[in-house]
C-alpha cells in the first residue's frame, strides 16, 4: 500500500534526501553530515513529498515556493524539483502518482502557476505543462570591450565586488525590481534562498545614488579560461554598459566570457564590432527547456493582455480542479476571467498554457493536438494572447 505524506525537519535525511542524492548527486561519497543538516534548513519552506510502501521511501517531489511574473501580473508558482524515484521502484508509476499529488497540493496551497526542468519533456507535458524558450548562452572575448576602459569613470555608474553570499541582499533587491517587468520571472521565497548561497560566485555589483542598479554574479575558470555569469542584470542602458566595463576589465585575464542572456537577447547589438557566439543548446536531462503550467485559471486576472473575449473549455484530467469553461475577456487591455461561457474552444491544459504565456501561436496549438478551434477562434486568441518571450530566471 502507497502512502505519500509530506516529510520535514529531520526525517528527511533518511527520506527524501538519500533519494534525491542517489538521483542527482555524484556517489558513492562519504555522508557530510553538516551538509546534509544545511539542507534540512534551508528545505524548511519547500513541501517535500515522499511515497513510501511497506514504510520504506521509494520515491519524492519537492515544490519550491515562489512568485512569477506573468505578462505582468505577479503570481503564486510552485517550482517542482528533485522529482526523483529510487532504482528498485522505477518505471512502476510512484513519480506518476506523485506528482498527480503534487498538482492537487501546488492547487490545495493557492498557486496560480507551476514551472519545472523536465527529465523528458513528454512526460511532463502530460500533466499539462508547456515548454518555454531555454535562455541562451552569449560568447565573446572581453577585449573587444576595451574600448570603454579608456572612458572617463564618470560615464559610468561604480562597480564593487563581493562574494555572492555577502552581496546577495542588494542582489535580491535588485531581482525583485526587475521581476515586475520581466514576463516570465520567477523567484523563490526569500526564505527557501539558503541553497543558493552554497554557489561560490563573485558578485558585481553597479551602484549610482546608493542603490544598486545591476549585477553580474560569475567564477573565473582558471588564469586565460572563461569568466561564467548567471546573467547580467540591470535595470537600464547605463547600468548594463558598466557592467560590461567591468567584463573590458578582464582582458588578458580570461580570454572568453560565457554570460546567460535571455531567449530574446541580442548581444550583437551591445557593442559595435562585437564578434559573439550566441547558442542554446536544448538536451535532457542536463541542458533542458523550462516548462510551466495554470493550476487556476481563475487566478490570472490582471495580466496584461490584447483586445477581445473568447470561451474556452480545459480538460485537465490530471487536475480536475482546474478544467472547465472560462470567459477570458479582455477589460481596458487586463484579463478577466470568469467561470462559464459557451466552452466554443477546447484546450488541453498544456495548450492553454502555452497561449498564456505566448509561446506558441493558436495554430500550432491546434496542429500539436493540444485544442480544437477553427481559424476564427485562432485570431481572436492570437489577438488576446499576443505573442510573449518569457525568461524564467530561476533554476531548480
Ligand atoms: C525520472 C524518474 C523520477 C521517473 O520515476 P518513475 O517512478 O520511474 O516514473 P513512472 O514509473 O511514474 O513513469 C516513468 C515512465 O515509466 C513508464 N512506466 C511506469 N510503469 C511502467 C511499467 N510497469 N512498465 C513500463 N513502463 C512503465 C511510465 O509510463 C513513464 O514512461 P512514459 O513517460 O514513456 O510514459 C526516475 O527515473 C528517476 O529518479 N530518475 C533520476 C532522476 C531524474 O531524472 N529526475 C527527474 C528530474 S525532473
Amino acid at each position: 500500500m502507497t502512502e505519500i505524506r509530506l516529510v520535514q525537519g529531520d526525517e528527511l535525511l533518511t527520506s527524501a534526501l538519500p533519494l534525491s542524492a542517489y538521483a542527482f548527486y555524484a556517489s558513492p561519497r562519504p555522508t557530510d553530515m553538516e551538509h546534509w543538516q544545511r539542507l534540512v534548513k534551508d528545505r524548511e519552506a519547500w513541501r517535500i513529498h515522499v511515497a513510501f510502501d511497506a514504510g520504506q521511501p521509494l520515491a519524492t517531489a519537492s515544490v519550491i515556493p515562489m512568485t512569477q511574473n506573468v505578462r505582468g501580473a505577479l503570481l503564486p508558482m510552485g517550482g517542482v524539483a528533485h522529482v526523483a524515484t529510487h532504482p528498485t521502484a522505477r518505471r512502476k508509476g510512484y513519480a506518476r502518482t506523485l506528482l498527480l499529488r503534487v498538482l492537487e497540493d501546488m492547487y490545495e496551497q493557492g498557486q496560480v502557476v507551476s514551472a519545472l526542468y523536465p527529465f523528458r519533456p513528454s512526460f511532463y507535458q502530460r500533466f499539462g505543462y508547456a515548454g518555454l524558450p531555454k535562455p541562451a548562452q552569449a560568447r565573446f572575448n572581453p577585449r573587444q570591450l576595451a574600448r570603454w576602459i579608456r572612458q572617463p569613470d564618470q560615464a559610468f555608474d561604480d562597480v564593487t565586488l563581493s562574494s555572492l553570499a555577502d552581496g546577495f541582499k542588494d542582489f535580491w533587491t535588485l531581482l525583485t525590481v526587475l521581476q515586475r517587468d520581466q514576463h516570465g520571472m520567477a523567484l523563490r521565497d526569500p526564505a527557501a534562498t539558503g541553497s543558493l548561497l552554497e554557489r561560490e560566485r563573485w558578485l558585481a555589483l553597479a551602484h549610482r545614488d546608493g542603490t544598486v542598479v545591476g549585477a553580474l554574479p560569475y567564477e573565473i575558470t582558471h588564469f586565460g579560461g572563461q569568466l561564467v555569469a548567471d546573467g547580467l542584470f540591470s535595470i537600464d542602458l547605463r547600468a548594463r554598459e558598466s557592467l560590461l566595463r567591468w567584463l573590458a576589465h578582464h582582458t588578458d585575464q580570461v580570454t572568453e566570457v560565457a554570460l546567460q542572456v535571455p531567449a530574446d537577447a541580442r548581444p550583437e547589438l551591445w557593442h559595435i564590432d562585437l564578434d559573439v557566439t550566441v547558442e542554446r543548446v536544448i538536451s535532457t536531462p542536463l541542458q533542458n527547456a523550462p516548462m510551466v503550467r495554470v493550476l487556476r485559471p481563475e487566478g490570472l486576472n490582471g495580466l496584461v493582455v490584447g483586445a477581445g473575449s473568447v470561451d474556452v473549455a480545459i480538460q485537465d484530467e490530471t487536475l480536475p480542479a482546474a478544467g472547465g469553461r472560462f470567459r477570458l475577456s479582455s477589460q481596458d487591455g487586463r484579463l478577466e476571467v470568469t467561470r462559464g461561457g459557451e466552452g466554443t474552444v477546447a484546450l488541453t491544459p498544456s495548450g492553454f498554457a502555452a497561449l498564456v504565456y505566448g509561446v506558441l501561436d493558436p495554430e500550432e496549438v491546434v496542429h500539436h493536438g493540444w485544442g480544437v478551434f477553427d481559424a476564427e477562434a485562432q485570431q481572436a486568441l492570437r489577438t488576446l494572447f499576443p505573442p510573449a518571450t518569457p525568461h524564467l530566471f530561476e533554476s531548480f
